[in-house]
């Protein structure tokens, strides 16, 4: 039943992620209405010992956007319990917490939802999973819910992945375990099934007869501060390539689903990641950038790439020779996620245009959404001559009114809702990490260098050589900045 009290728990309710995530998302479900006080009560959890105004305090400055009423209103609905990751007292007492709140009688009647998110280091879900297992599971026993909702890093390669997913198994199903990747929450990346299979323009160019490549590229103009600890465990390909890029892949390389059912969706992304070939090192680029290693946790001589820039191939009849550049880096120039998809020439240029460039579309996720298609147009005036222009797709122009939600609201709001369309299933993580474990693995043996650049650059230069090796072809004395 969807009408009964829904308990949410944050637990690490006083970490990073819990403070400028996973609360603000709470927030605004609850300022447009999805929870409401008398059904839905918030429960933060952690180690630290302070008071339920304690917690309030810490996440009131992470709230935006909304009256100081309105947001005490909603720092209302929560409740803060102390203990440890591993005790049983503590997690009794959070049993019993969220009971009193469930058996009060300001609640609607209806079974008890109950979801928890783990807002923790990976290396204590299996304890915390046990847990909520033993002592913390919605009492009635045939309807209602539990689910958990769990962050990457999922592992650090794929048998460390394979044996976090078996102990998680234990424990939970399928049906209960929300693997996030807030990338899949993101408004563009929700939209690319519907712009490639309810747009009769895009079926017969999707495939190696028309695209000459396609690259993928997640920028950003700071580096690794404060967290330079956590990341040099994993280093950008674990951070980002494996998880957010590789799901952006998937979406934009996949056959058409039979329905979007979300098991039919993750199918298809299976068999697409089943498809791509092992990497070859000779296609990969990795970087470091100047002052990473400034940082007193990371060690001297780390070789952890802050930049990586590697080529996915697919080897099916729609992908055959098509190389997917997938590009990621910290502390570069500025700060951007897009897809690009550059078309193959049109032959017989009788205009002598080709080298202005190529059709291009662009899928611009963030900063200010924007899908843009490059095309060569005649220049405006009394000469026969060639340029380019845009069809341009800008969302801050064209849907001025709309508020566009943040990932972790939509992924939160999926779950309550039962929803897994979104979320990354066992065996799509079991294929991700198949693809990626032997490059990680000589990685970490030292067998490929992180080059040196510096920061507030495009990387290092080899990099757009590998792009340009792979038959990118980048629009000379022209760059488009779509509105935002
Ligand atoms: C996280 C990574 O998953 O995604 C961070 O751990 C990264 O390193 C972040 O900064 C980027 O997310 P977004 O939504 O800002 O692109």
């Amino acid at each position: 039943s969807e009408s009964g009290c829904l308990s949410i728990v944050v637990l690490g309710a006083s970490g990073d992620l819990a403070k400028k995530k996973t609360f603000p998302a709470l927030f605004h479900l609850f300022q447009q209405g999805f929870l409401q006080s008398g059904e839905v009560h918030i429960f933060g959890y952690a180690r630290s010992d302070i008071s339920d105004d304690g917690l309030r305090e810490r996440i009131r400055g992470y709230l935006k956007g909304a009256s100081d009423e309105v947001i005490s209103e909603f720092l209302q609905l929560i409740k803060y319990v102390s203990g440890s990751y591993n005790s049983s007292e503590g997690f009794e007492l959070l049993n019993k917490t969220i009971a009193e709140h469930e058996n009060s009688k300001s609640n609607k009647p209806g079974s008890s939802r109950r979801l928890f998110y783990l807002a923790l280091p990976p290396s204590v879900y299996p304890s915390v999973c046990k847990m909520i297992r033993s002592y913390c599971m919605n009492p009635s026993s045939n309807d209602g819910w539990t689910r958990v909702i769990v962050e990457k890093p999922f592992g650090k390669d794929l048998d460390s992945a394979e044996e976090l997913s078996a102990q998680l198994g234990e424990l939970f199903n399928e049906q209960q375990l929300y693997r996030i990747d807030h990338y899949l929450g993101k408004e563009l990346v929700q939209n690319l099934l519907v712009l490639r299979f309810a747009n009769r323009l895009f079926l017969p160019l999707w495939n190696r007869d028309n695209i000459a490549n396609v690259q993928i590229v997640f920028r950003e103009d700071f580096g690794t501060e404060g967290r330079g600890g956590y990341f040099d465990q994993y280093g950008i390909i674990r951070d980002i390539i494996q998880n957010h890029l590789l799901q952006v892949f998937c979406l934009v390389a996949m056959e058409k689903p039979v329905s979007l059912k979300p098991e039919h969706i993750r199918d298809e992304k299976v068999k697409v990641l089943q498809s791509v070939t092992p990497i070859n090192h000779d296609e990969v680029v990795l970087g470091q950038y100047d002052g990473y290693k400034d940082d007193s946790t990371v060690p001297d001589d780390s070789n952890t790439p802050t930049f990586a820039s590697l080529v996915l191939r697919v080897h099916n009849e729609r992908w055959e020779g098509v190389p997917f550049i997938l590009k990621a880096g910290k502390a570069l120039n500025n700060r951007k996620a897009e897809i690009r998809v550059q078309f193959k020439d049109a032959p017989g240029d009788i205009f002598k245009c080709k080298k202005q460039g190529r059709n291009e579309f662009v899928i611009r996720l963030q900063p200010s959404e924007a899908m843009y298609m490059k095309l060569t147009v005649k220049k405006p005036g009394l000469e026969m001559a060639t340029e380019q222009s845009e069809l341009d797709l800008s969302y801050g122009l064209r849907y001025q009114d709309v508020k566009i939600p943040e990932a972790y609201e939509r992924l939160i709001l999926d779950t309550i809702r039962g929803d897994q369309q979104h979320f990354v299933r066992r065996d799509e993580l079991r294929a991700a990490w198949e693809i990626f474990t032997p490059l990680l693995h000589d990685i970490d043996a030292g067998k490929l260098k992180a080059l040196p650049y510096k920061p507030g650059t495009r990387g290092p230069s080899e990099a757009d050589e590998l792009s340009k090796r792979m038959g990118y072809v980048q629009t000379h004395g022209y760059v488009w900045i779509p509105p935002t």
